[in-house]
């Protein structure tokens, strides 16, 4: 037997450091478990289509389970060289060596990426599902909460804290349908493609690819061997999730500094420092927040290496992997982190509150009652305001002055009593009033929760229904190894 099955007889050995830059085996590991299942249905379909003898599918499959692949060679370039050598060791080549009969690395590694992002797509889509319902579950904590809402990091207008954080909610929901729609081009198998040009062999793609869970072939075998735009786009979506996480993150660390005070984040959150004792440093939003710039680099590289390659299959394919990889435990463990962060932080709603009341944050609704009760254009509305606000040598309204400036900037034409005034002003009113849909009223806030409470529920079904297919997919796998193995009625 060889002890190299692709260099000996044509090339001989190869150095080590040549091997080791050659080689794909440490970023291999996440295929392991699909290669086999791959293999597995290959050998299944072959041997039902009797391209190999059902002694020879059941030796093989039997073979296959005794693998070990926690010692790969880099010598031998990839998992799926070590899989045939390991198996050929195991049962001899006069049947191991039938094993890659009508099959390529070119398809199997293809079908053995789109099998580990499909389960990781489904751990993010899962992991994000608990964030939303989290986030929703401090909405309905906090519809009452009145917050400063800011534009250029500047106070702007009063908001609720439910208001803002139901933004984020619908970011992250954007995300998980951005996963959802991605599924479909991800979940498709290339196996039969082979190197790129399909086989001589009557073989059967749409049994390995139901065998394998997939909802369909990449039919065209140049196309299958050669295309990742199915994992580029993924790869996009997770850039995304980490975009808007770190808009979080961002604000966690600000709201949790001396200055801000307005949230205290978890000590299971935060670190301190070796040196300063009264340190409490928000490491975990900090992380989050840099990961972000490593899965953004992920992508850039990965569409890099994609770039001017011509078909069909080139190694460069093999460099961009990583990226994928990287990006989905960096994706993950965020969304996770993210998680628990949002369900413990501590907002301080009397501070927020009496901070919505600083900065002249409600001068809009001043100028917007002019309009209304006065029927001034806004633009002099807003200049009479402006002015007020000059006036004030403050940043609090003090609502005896600002009934005097408004009366003497229009002639003594609009009085309005400092009690009118204070209520104009006064932000928790500010917040009721605006009452249009995708506002910060807590009664319209209210109707959005429900209404996402309701998305949840269906994207959450739609997850499970995905999880229970490919449970399946892998039961009927079995089963159909089992049948392989069974000996041949005669009748
Ligand atoms: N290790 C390779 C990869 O990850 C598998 C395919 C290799 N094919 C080849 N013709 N060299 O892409």
């Amino acid at each position: 037997m060889s002890g190299d099955l692709l260099r000996d007889g044509l090339l001989g050995p190869r150095s080590e450091s040549i091997a080791k830059f050659t080689s794909s085996i440490k970023d291999d590991t996440y295929l392991a478990k699909g290669v086999i299942d791959i293999n597995k249905a290959h050998i299944v379909m072959l041997a039902n289509k009797r391209i190999l003898s059902k002694s020879e599918g059941a030796a093989l499959l039997e073979a296959l389970n005794k693998v070990d692949l926690t010692n790969m060679d880099p010598k031998l370039e990839d998992i799926h060289m070590n899989l045939e050598q390991k198996v050929v060791q195991i049962i001899g080549e006069e049947v191991g060596g039938r094993m890659h009969t009508g099959k390529s690395r070119n398809d199997q590694v293809a079908t053995a990426i789109r099998i580990c992002l499909r389960n990781f797509v489904i751990d993010l889509m899962s992991s994000l599902i608990k964030l939303r319902e989290t986030i929703l579950n401090r909405c309905e904590e906090c519809l009452y909460t009145v917050m400063p809402g800011y534009t250029h990091l500047q106070r702007a207008q009063p908001v609720t804290l439910a208001h803002q954080l139901m933004a984020h909610y619908d970011s992250q929901e954007r995300n998980w349908a951005r996963l959802k729609d991605a599924y479909k081009r991800l979940n498709l198998s290339p196996m039969g493609a082979a190197a790129l040009a399909t086989t001589s062999f009557d073989i059967d793609r749409y049994e390995v690819s139901d065998l394998l869970g997939f909802d369909g072939i990449v039919e065209n075998s140049i196309d299958a061997v050669s295309s990742r735009d199915f994992a580029a786009e993924i790869l996009f979506v997770l850039a995304q999730t980490m975009a808007d996480l770190s808009s979080v993150s961002e604000e966690l660390v600000i709201w949790a500094t001396s200055e801000f005070n307005i949230v205290k984040l978890p000590d299971q959150y935060v670190s301190t420092s070796s040196i300063m004792p009264q340190k409490k440093n928000p490491v975990t939003a900090e992380l989050i927040r840099a990961k972000t710039g490593s899965v953004y680099g992920s992508l850039i590289a990965f569409l890099t290496i994609l770039k001017a390659l011509p078909l069909s299959y080139n190694i460069d394919l093999q460099e961009a992997t990583q990226h994928l990889w990287l990006s989905c435990e960096a994706t993950l463990s965020s969304i996770v982190v993210m998680e628990g962060l949002l369900k413990e932080v501590k907002f301080d709603s009397e501070k927020l509150l009496s901070e919505a009341k600083e900065d002249l944050s409600t001068a809009t609704d001043l100028a917007d009652t002019l309009v209304r009760d006065f029927g001034l254009p806004f633009r002099v509305a807003y200049r009479i305001v402006r002015t007020v606000v000059k006036e004030l040598a403050t940043s609090d309204w003090d609502a005896r002055k600002v009934s005097v400036l408004i009366s003497n900037e229009t002639d003594g034409k609009i009085l309005l009593t400092p009690e009118r005034i204070s209520a104009i002003l006064d932000p928790i009113s500010s917040v009721k009033n605006k009452k249009v849909v995708g506002g910060p009223s807590p009664t319209e806030v209210g109707k959005s929760l429900k209404k996402r409470r309701k998305g949840l529920e269906k994207d959450t079904n739609w997850l499970e229904r995905r999880t229970r297919d490919l449970g399946e997919a892998s039961s009927r796998l079995e089963a159909a190894c089992i049948n392989i193995k069974l000996p041949t009625r005669r009748s």
